[in-house]
């Protein structure tokens, strides 16, 4: 499997390169022009497209013949970075091809989500703050999500809880809305993210949902498999949740 994943040189994206060579996939980085050192441990192991993520000759090079593409959706900016990321990855991915696309929980596909009324505080201060200093535009980030909802290619949206570092726990349990008390728990390991994106990419179950994950050892995840008495398997490789 070629894939390709675009924002290869951040901390999702520097765990999604390691987990995709792991399991053996040739890989196609793209980053910015200044951040191709940040990929120096990976020299002659993966092919580095140097440029910015909206610029669509970079992107149409850089997913040619690739399988699968993983894209880094960051709202940076005030010219429409985000969506003009995701249209250029949907307008040139090959027919067929797997397109997972990275964000956080506040994107929501059917309006169905239920937030905490501190999470909903929080997004209202960072748009905000965002709109004033234009460093982040939230709303393109949800721009972006719209067209992919709406795109007909074979895509994943993974919906990122609040995120921390540390030594992998497994892969991360998931549910179709916010609000269902085994996300409760609103953490997981950023290495986790990473591998529930590069194992979405050949899980057909995930294609064109937008799953809300949670770390599978966190304390809602853990209350609520063992409720369930499921055989979940925590391992790397592992199945998701079935309850
Ligand atoms: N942080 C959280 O708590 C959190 C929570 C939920 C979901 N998420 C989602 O997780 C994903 C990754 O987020 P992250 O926080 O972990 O960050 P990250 O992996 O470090 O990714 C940041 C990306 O943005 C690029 N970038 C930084 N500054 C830029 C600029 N001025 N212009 C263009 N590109 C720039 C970085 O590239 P360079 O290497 O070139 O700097 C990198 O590819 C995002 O989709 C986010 O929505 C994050």
């Amino acid at each position: 499997m070629k894939i390709c994943i675009v924002g290869a040189s951040g901390k999702l994206g520097t765990y999604m390169v390691q987990h995709a060579l792991d399991r053996g996939y040739e890989v196609v980085g793209v980053c910015r022009e200044r951040s191709v050192s940040k990929l120096a441990a990976y020299k002659g192991r993966i092919t580095v497209i140097p440029g910015a993520t909206n610029d669509r000759q970079v992107i149409q090079k850089a997913v040619a013949g690739c399988d699968g593409v993983l894209t880094v959706l960051v709202p940076w900016g005030a010219n429409h970075y985000a969506s003009g990321t995701a249209q250029a990855v949907l307008d040139y991915a090959q027919p067929g091809a797997r397109l997972i696309f990275s964000c956080g929980w506040h994107i929501t596909r059917d309006g169905k989500d239920v937030y905490p009324q501190s999470f909903k505080r929080e997004e209202k201060i960072a748009r905000w703050l965002g709109r004033l200093t234009r460093i982040v535009d939230i709303d393109d980030q949800v721009e972006a999500c719209r067209r992919i909802f709406a795109s007909p290619t074979r895509w994943t949206v993974v919906r990122g809880s609040d995120l921390e570092e540390g030594e992998s726990q497994g892969l991360p349990v998931w549910r179709k809305h916010v609000g269902d008390p085994i996300l409760e728990s609103n953490m997981t390991r950023r290495v986790d993210y990473a591998l529930f994106m590069v194992a979405a990419l050949e899980n057909g179950e995930l294609v064109r949902e937008a799953p809300a994950i949670v770390g599978c050892r966190t304390p809602s995840a853990l209350a609520h498999t063992a409720a369930a008495g499921s055989g979940y398997d925590h391992s790397r490789t592992g199945n998701y949740l079935q309850i």
